[in-house]
């Protein structure tokens, strides 16, 4: 890193806990190769402290903040303004601070779609997409893929009034030409899913669930791959395993595949370029994230 002195742009992140963050290893490491005077730090805010904290944005005029578990939806009434996206999503993980005046984005929808691109080659204009869970992920995962142009969406969620509730958001928001529900029965899937599988040729099934994530990396959702049509692309975005047993049996069953990494880096790599103005080293932040996730494994 370079010398910190009076000049040094404070960036960092905001979460309870902190501690096991691979942000500051990613942006500090882009930072340095950059030769940019800016440091990236962790800030453990407790839930009761977080309109403080976000005051203390203002008065430290520190450049900005990514925002993490649990205040991502919390902090949104402390903004100045919040981002279009970000407000369907219904969180915020970035701050950018514009002399004063505290912006709030989202990237974790648009850092998985970049993701998806740049790994898989997938554009969504027109395409039909199955999403597995309902929850704060898959909503920043389906509301990005809706304003991207995507032409169906369907959510699958345990809890189906919560697919429901988030279809409902997406039909109002009037992005996508059809949004369909459904319960999915874990372990077994259910009819209902099989069905629509077959019936709707999906192009993209994305599994937002934490099922299959360490230290639970032999549970799988059951899903029905065989019905999927040739060609077609599954995305787990747990990135820890590296690859679940949902993604193997899917490329087991000829599906291109893609886990979560890349909606992690590329979350960064939108929120760098967001406080510094610069081109993110992309390869760079890739490497840091492995290297702590190797960390992890060892
Ligand atoms: P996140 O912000 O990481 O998405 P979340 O908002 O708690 O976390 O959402 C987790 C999602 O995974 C939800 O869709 C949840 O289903 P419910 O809405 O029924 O709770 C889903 N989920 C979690 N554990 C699951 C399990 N064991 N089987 C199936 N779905 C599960």
């Amino acid at each position: 890193m370079a010398e910190i002195n009076g000049s040094t742009k404070v960036c960092g992140i905001f979460g309870y806990p902190v501690e096991h963050t691979f942000s500051p290893s990613m942006h500090n490491a882009a930072f340095k190769s950059c030769d940019l005077n800016f440091v990236y730090l962790p800030f453990t805010v407790k839930p009761k402290e977080l309109e403080r904290a976000v005051s203390g944005i203002r008065a430290m005029n520190i450049t900005g903040v990514n925002i993490t578990v649990p205040h991502k939806e919390k902090v949104i009434p402390f903004l100045d303004e919040v981002s279009e996206d970000a407000r369907l999503i219904g969180a915020v993980n970035v701050i950018v601070n514009r002399g004063g005046r505290l912006c709030g984005y989202n990237t974790d929808g648009a850092g998985f779609v970049r993701a998806l691109k740049e790994e898989t080659g997938f554009l969504p204009p027109g395409s039909k997409i199955l999403i597995m869970g309902a929850g704060g992920a898959a909503r920043a995962v389906a509301v990005q893929l809706a304003c991207s142009g995507a032409a169906l969406i369907t959510l699958a969620n345990r809890t189906p009034a919560r697919a429901r509730k988030l279809a409902d958001m997406l039909k109002n928001a009037g992005f996508c030409s059809e949004v369909l529900a459904y319960r999915y029965d874990y372990p077994d899937g259910g009819p209902e899913l099989a069905e629509a599988v077959v019936v709707n040729n999906y192009d993209l099934v994305v599994q937002t669930t934490p099922v299959g994530m360490h230290p639970k990396e032999r549970d799988c959702p059951s899903f029905p791959f065989q019905k999927l049509r040739p060609g077609a692309i599954i995305c787990d975005i747990i990135y820890n395993p590296p690859r679940t047993v949902f993604l193997k049996r899917a490329g087991e069953a000829g599906a291109k595949t893609c886990n979560g990494l890349g909606m992690l880096l590329y979350q960064g790599v939108l929120a760098w370029e967001m406080w510094t103005g610069y081109r993110a080293p992309v390869e760079v932040m890739r490497k840091a994230l492995l290297e702590r996730l190797q960390d992890m494994v060892n």
